[in-house]
């Protein structure tokens, strides 16, 4: 069974290929105009939306999870885009092919609806293709607001567009471009810093994902540089990092002034870099929920600043217009469609969205030139990205999906992720680096030897997982089990009590804790504590032998009465798939590089405290980082 759906995939890709082919070869003979290539982008929009009746139109403004799709309802509604919500996969550990398998059948339905318009994939690929098993998992975007790197985002966003392309999968809902300004949010870490400065030089991650637009080639509007590349989208308009105490989907309270100096700087630079798409924000600004708020939309992001592509919406996010969600749909759909998204995450029910649209455009309540600007959007983009004539997966790049080009890109971002805030106590030397020829070694902590842990959410499943199963990769235990000689002895231990300690006749300790996985909601805190037992473990290991403490969290924890104790200590952030960076600072084979891309608190009732407010009394404040030279022996 497997291998004839294969078979005639293939089949279908080498029809659609030579159909393509022709195409290119005999302009204008007899094929409609919008499906010709030799035609600029605007004149095959025209031409296509000239055909297309209102269902059409609607159908081209749905996009629906892939737990709620057939090919024939991609077909039969004309559905504009499918997704893959978070851990939303075709089963579980399933292989770039069977990914590409369903995208590739998925696009059959629509090939196959009267005018055959594609319909794009869009995923979560926040750091790497992270849904999908065995995919290289980069550090999240903290850890590279840490590195002030911004080549390196950018070389990131090129293998991460690749992994993609490695599934069948043209459209990233990334970067998050977020401001975080209180890490008591649970989507903090999915921020590259507290500083717009940072937040928009990371930006570069788009033209690794798109592409670059070439010298000569109109800044600001929508591009995609190939095949190799994929559709990125800024998110989330606007505000989303600035909720009152940290609050996920809550109330941005702010004035112009703060709104345009601190969350707007990275959507100027996107659009710049020519961002495709742009997700809007489930929180409010001053109260208005940004999903209904036409003067951001439209008249800011649309008509000012001139963005020429696609606004979507975040899943189910006109539902929460209303409280409770979905209390009153048709004034959701009124409020977002009105307010100027253009693409909306229906996410399960289309044929709600679909009625519910359609009807308000035949009461005239809804205005037709709405919807045209909505389709003129979307439809600019799928021919700019040659969607019409390579709609189909490619089979070159499923090599590509956790390479180890890409994982050796990812050790790179790991040790120049990693922050080092204390080095030696008081007057003593410098513990680190660390030598590699002691004969033994302990190495502690709850995130030592958890692959699940160190990548955090996002990875596999929505809010991620534990254990060195979820996926392929390296603990950072395991990095240094290979960085250290043949001859040292390391002993591991989770959460070994002080008299295990004061037993062995360890040269020092590495102890590495932190938080458990979390995404979104799930991950506010209110206290921003270590995962239990992690402050057992810093005591009964750093009161009895030499210890560097690496802390793996989305954000800066309660560390303070604990720093006193400890020999050296280390912000890791969610490293990711590729633990051996670690060791390969640890131990010096690279210098510590990394600077703090957030204030790092004394205690939770200082937040939100940022760099440059009055009052500004943090533990470590922005930007601090220790340094260390490459001991040059490696
Ligand atoms: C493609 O669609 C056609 C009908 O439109 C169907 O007969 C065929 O089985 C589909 N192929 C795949 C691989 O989905
Ligand atoms: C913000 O959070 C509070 C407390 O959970 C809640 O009562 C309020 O409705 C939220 N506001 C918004 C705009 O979501
Ligand atoms: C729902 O909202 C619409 C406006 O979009 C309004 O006309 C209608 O009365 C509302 N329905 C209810 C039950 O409040
Ligand atoms: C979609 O919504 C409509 C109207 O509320 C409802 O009748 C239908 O059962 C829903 N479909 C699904 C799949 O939930
Ligand atoms: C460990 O290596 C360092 C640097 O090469 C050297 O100075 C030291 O003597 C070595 N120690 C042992 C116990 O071999
Ligand atoms: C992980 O996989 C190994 C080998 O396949 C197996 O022995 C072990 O039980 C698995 N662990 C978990 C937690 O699933
Ligand atoms: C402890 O280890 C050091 C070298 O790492 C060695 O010199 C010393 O003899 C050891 N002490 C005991 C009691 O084993
Ligand atoms: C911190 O808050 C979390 C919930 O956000 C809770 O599960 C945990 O028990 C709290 N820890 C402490 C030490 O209060």
């Amino acid at each position: 069974m497997a291998n004839l759906s294969f078979l005639s995939m293939g089949m279908i890709f080498f029809l659609c290929c030579f159909a393509a082919v022709a195409t290119a070869a005999r302009p204008n003979q007899g094929i409609s105009k919008y499906k010709d290539p030799s035609q600029p982008v605007h004149a095959r929009v025209r031409d296509l939306m000239r055909r297309m009746t209102l269902q059409e139109k609607v159908g081209q403004m749905t996009q629906i999870d892939r737990s709620a799709v057939t090919p024939e309802i991609l077909r039969d509604y004309s559905i504009g885009s499918v997704l893959s919500g978070g851990g939303s996969v075709p089963f579980p550990q399933a292989k770039g092919q069977d990914w590409m398998d369903m995208v590739n059948s998925y696009q059959n339905g629509s090939l196959s609806s009267r005018l055959g318009i594609p319909m794009i994939y869009g995923i979560d690929a926040l750091h790497g293709q992270n849904n999908v098993y065995q995919a290289t998992i980069f550090p999240h975007n903290v850890g590279l607001g840490a590195t002030r790197d911004p080549d390196l985002v950018k070389r990131i966003g090129a293998a991460t567009a690749l992994e993609v392309r490695a599934t069948g999968i043209n459209y990233a809902f990334a970067p998050c471009i977020a401001v975080c300004r209180d890490p008591r949010w649970g989507r903090c870490y999915e921020s590259y810093s507290e500083d717009p400065s940072v937040v928009q030089a990371m930006t570069s991650i788009i033209l690794g994902l798109q592409g670059e637009i070439p010298a000569g080639g109109r800044k600001g509007e929508p591009y995609l540089g190939g095949k190799d590349k994929i559709l990125a989208c800024a998110k989330h308009y606007v505000g989303d990092g600035g909720t009152t105490r940290g609050i996920n989907e809550n109330n941005t309270v702010i004035d112009w002034h703060g709104l345009l100096s601190i969350h707007m700087p990275g959507y100027y630079k996107a659009i710049i870099e020519g961002i495709s798409t742009i997700m809007v924000s489930y929180s409010s600004w001053n109260g208005v929920k940004m999903h209904a708020n036409r003067f951001l939309i439209t008249d800011f992001l649309k008509n000012t600043l001139k963005f020429k592509g696609f606004v979507i919406s975040d899943w189910a996010g006109i539902d929460k217009i209303t409280t409770p969600p979905g209390a009153n749909y048709t004034y959701s759909v009124q409020m977002g469609i009105g307010a100027g998204i253009d693409m909306v995450m229906v996410a399960l029910n289309h044929t709600l969205f679909i009625d519910t649209l359609t009807k308000l455009v035949n009461d005239n309540v809804i205005p037709m030139s709405r919807i045209d600007d909505a389709v003129e959007r979307i439809m600019r983009v799928k021919f700019m990205m040659g969607l019409f004539e390579n709609p189909m997966g490619d089979q070159t790049y499923l090599s590509q999906l956790g390479s180890q080009e890409h994982r050796d890109l990812a050790r790179e971002a790991v040790r120049k992720s990693l922050v080092l805030l204390k080095n030696g106590q008081n007057a003593d030397p410098p513990v680190l680096p660390l030598a590699k020829n002691a004969s033994k070694i302990l190495v502690a902590g709850t995130h030592a030897n958890n692959l699940g842990y160190q990548c955090g959410g996002w990875t596999i499943t929505w809010q991620g997982g534990s254990g060195n199963n979820l996926t392929s990769g390296t603990t950072i235990l395991g990095g240094i089990g290979k960085a250290v000689d043949l001859d040292t002895e390391v002993v591991f231990s989770e959460n070994p009590d002080a008299d295990f300690v004061q037993s062995h006749n360890f040269s020092y300790a590495i102890v590495v804790v932190g938080e458990l996985p979390y995404a979104e909601t799930a991950g506010d805190s209110t206290n921003l504590t270590l995962a239990e037992p992690g402050e057992d473990i810093i005591y009964n290991v750093c009161s009895s032998v030499k210890c560097v403490v690496v802390v793996v969290s989305g954000r800066p924890v309660m560390i303070e009465p604990l720093v006193a104790q400890m020999d050296a200590l280390v912000a890791a952030w969610l490293p990711g798939s590729q633990g051996e960076g670690v060791a390969d600072v640890l131990f010096g084979d690279y210098g510590f590089t990394g600077k703090l891309p957030r204030t790092w608190f004394k205690t939770v009732d200082q937040l939100p405290m940022n760099v440059g407010d009055p009052h500004y009394d943090p533990l470590f404040p922005f930007g601090f980082g220790l340094t260390t030279e490459p001991t040059g022996e490696q």
